[in-house]
């Protein structure tokens, strides 16, 4: 078989690159610098036709072929990889899955603005313990009359913030694992939906990068995207697509970095020739071409199935993996040709180098493309069921914790009930440590995160601190972007670690680097007034509550009396949640007393693992004396 693109495809790879060179090449280091999106180039690309490029006219799409598409985001990502990304995370993730599985009234109402570019779409999977794991989705929507209710969070979601329309994610039906898992189309602005900051990347800068955060989002019923329990199979079937457009932005990457390390090598005289003809750079160069053809063979071969409808996603995996991992090959001889001029910021290698990296890591990292490709040519592993105590042990970063959460009751007796348990477990609140005490040092710390809000605040959070008898210190957004402290004062695992007793975090979400740096506190205390904020989940005592009400009442509680001085740290032993009852429930057989385990099932009567009293077969009975279901006793 003979290869090759067609004119028309080479057509539009010359007009697509006359544009990148013209309207982003030029731009590609401010954006990076800057974290800056290139809102202005999307629209130019949406006016000719290119946010719609594989989907039909029908819809306000180009009608073109995927090859065409592979080759518009690889043309991009040629001259800045963040581009490439843009338009791939618009078509791949978050147009084609209402293209795929949208009912006639949803492709009617999304697609026409999609596929011309008037709106942006994006794609809500990843979570903080369902990353390679995406079946691992904690997301929940819960139907409600005509509305379903979304809370979780999604993390990771490229075009987040900048995207109008996303298809995400959600449990449905809850402890039947991946066949549980729903997918809906959210708009922004839909009441209680929002986003968290632009993440500050290694690369890809200038493509957004955003937290979804869905607080009671109400989604109404004719957004379910397919049927209940089908989400998991689209979400899967989407990013079969996606890794082509994921591959096509490696393979720019590689392309571009390429091209300028052979003009540079042309260039660069040494030893009285051009360097590119000294057999150490001429060999590289010979290498780097050959492994950049043959990722390009892959990705139009995957487009081109994909486009036949013939299936792909083995080859898409391929593509993906390999396109991405030639690309760091790629990226680093560029810069080791450029030499020490390479590794300058303005270059577009010393851009490009940061720039591949993610491509061996999003859309399934390149361990995930190999468990795709193998179960391909193998079939399907034998699989061991995560254990509920495994899973409720991620969502537990700071360990086991006592969880009370005060909700109910007034401000005051909310702070009040606190405090008396403070004392109880034997914090003495008559005694402190000066405010600018070493964080790794202090006995107890009084943090603020984001939730703090104004500069002005901080004096809420130091008045805390005084009252509490601890030291300030901050989550690493306060520090770092805010600059309400010094940046030896924020508190988490690429901070300072917490390793004493009272840890109080005021206005603090909890990020997963955050809830390392305090896993060692012996009591960790959370103020936040959204109520699904993470740290709840690892704090010993939650108060849901304003900053701005909760600080001043707690702060006149602890006492605003001078403090004595505290005498060395005592290490207080830390609170051990009393064990809580399974959530599966104990049921007893009447006639011997065996106790059903939901966690070991009934191997001999094939009923597996995990599986509830409730959801055993009728006929089910005893293994030990043969008594029937119904003759058990909740006990
Ligand atoms: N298409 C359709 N259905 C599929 C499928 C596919 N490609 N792959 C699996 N399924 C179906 C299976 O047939 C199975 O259905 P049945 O139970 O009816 O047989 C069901 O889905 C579950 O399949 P598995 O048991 O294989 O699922 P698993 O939990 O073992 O996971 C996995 C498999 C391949 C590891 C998967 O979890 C995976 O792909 N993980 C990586 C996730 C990922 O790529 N995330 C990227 C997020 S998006 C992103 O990164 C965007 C960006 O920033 C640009």
């Amino acid at each position: 078989m003979y290869f090759k693109t067609s004119e028309k495809h080479e057509a539009l790879r010359a007009q697509i690159r006359e544009f990148a060179e013209a309207e982003i090449k030029p731009f590609a280091f401010q954006w990076d610098t800057d974290n800056a999106f290139p809102r202005e180039v999307i629209q130019k690309m949406a006016a000719k036709g290119w946010l719609g490029i594989p989907y039909p006219k029908e819809y306000g799409g180009a009608g073109l072929d995927i090859i065409s598409y592979a080759i518009a985001v690889e043309e991009l990502a040629r001259c800045d990889g963040g581009c490439g990304v843009i338009l791939s995370a618009h078509v791949s993730l978050g147009t084609w899955p209402i293209f795929a599985f949208g009912n006639d009234e949803q492709k009617k109402k999304y697609l026409p603005p999609l596929c011309r570019g008037e709106k942006l779409g994006a794609f809500g999977l990843t979570e903080p313990n369902a990353g390679s794991d995406a079946g691992g989705t904690e997301t929940t929507a819960v139907l409600n009359g005509d509305h379903y209710i979304l809370n979780g969070e999604k993390i990771f979601i490229t075009n987040g913030g900048e995207a109008d329309t996303y298809v995400v994610f959600a449990v449905t039906t809850p402890g039947i694992g991946t066949k549980g898992i729903s997918a809906f189309i959210l708009e922004k602005g839909m009441p209680g939906f929002e986003f968290g900051d632009h993440y500050n990347k290694l690369g890809i800068r200038s493509s957004a990068t955003a937290q979804l955060l869905f607080n009671d989002v109400k989604v109404p019923k004719e957004n379910l995207l397919g049927k209940e329990g089908q989400g998991f199979k689209i979400a899967m079937a989407t990013l079969d697509g996606g890794r082509i457009g994921i591959a096509a932005q490696a393979l720019g990457i590689a392309q571009g970095a390429f091209e300028s390390a052979v003009e540079y090598a042309k260039d660069r005289i040494q030893f009285d020739k051009p360097i590119a003809f000294q057999q150490a750079i001429s060999f590289k160069i010979a290498d780097m071409a050959t492994k950049i053809d043959s990722a390009r063979l892959l990705v139009y071969r995957a487009a081109d199935l994909k486009e036949n409808h013939e299936p792909y996603g083995k080859e898409s995996a391929m593509a993906k993996q390999y396109a991405s991992d030639i690309a760091l090959e790629v990226v680093n001889d560029a810069l080791q040709i450029y030499g020490g001029n390479g590794y300058l910021k303005g270059m577009d290698v010393e851009r490009f180098y940061r720039d591949a990296k993610i491509t061996t890591i999003y859309e399934g990292t390149n361990e995930i493309q190999r468990v795709v490709i193998a179960s391909h040519i193998l079939g399907k592993p034998p699989k061991e069921a995560a254990s509920p105590s495994a899973k409720a042990a991620a969502q537990n970063i700071t360990g086991a914790r006592k969880k009370m959460i005060l909700k109910e009751g007034s401000a005051a007796e909310r702070v009040a009930v606190l405090v008396e348990n403070l004392k109880s477990d034997g914090y003495d609140f008559s005694v402190g440590i000066p405010i600018d005490t070493p964080i790794t040092k202090a006995e107890r710390v009084v943090s603020a995160g984001k939730g703090i809000g104004s500069k002005e605040n901080m004096k809420l959070a130091e008045d805390l601190a005084k009252a509490a008898g601890a030291a300030l210190g901050s989550s690493r957004p306060v520090a770092e972007t805010l600059r309400y402290v010094p940046l030896n004062r924020y508190v988490g695992m690429s901070g300072q670690k917490f390793m004493g007793n009272l840890y109080i975090a005021c206005g603090i979400s909890g990020a997963i680097q955050h809830l390392k740096g305090i896993k060692d506190a012996a009591t960790i205390v959370a103020i936040n007034k959204n109520a699904n904020a993470k740290i709840f989940k690892n704090c010993d005592y939650g108060i849901v509550g304003d900053v701005n009400e909760i600080l001043p009442l707690l702060t006149q509680a602890l006492g605003t009396d001078e403090k004595k001085p505290a005498g060395p740290m005592k290490k207080i032993k830390r609170i051990t949640p009393k064990k809580e009852r399974p959530s599966y429930g104990f049921y007893v057989c009447s006639g011997c007393g065996y106790e059903y385990n939901a966690s070991l099932g009934d191997p001999a009567a094939d009923i597996a693992p995990y599986t509830l009293f409730k959801d055993l077969p009728e006929d089910w009975v005893c293994p030990e004396c043969a008594e029937a279901k119904a003759n058990f006793i909740e006990a």
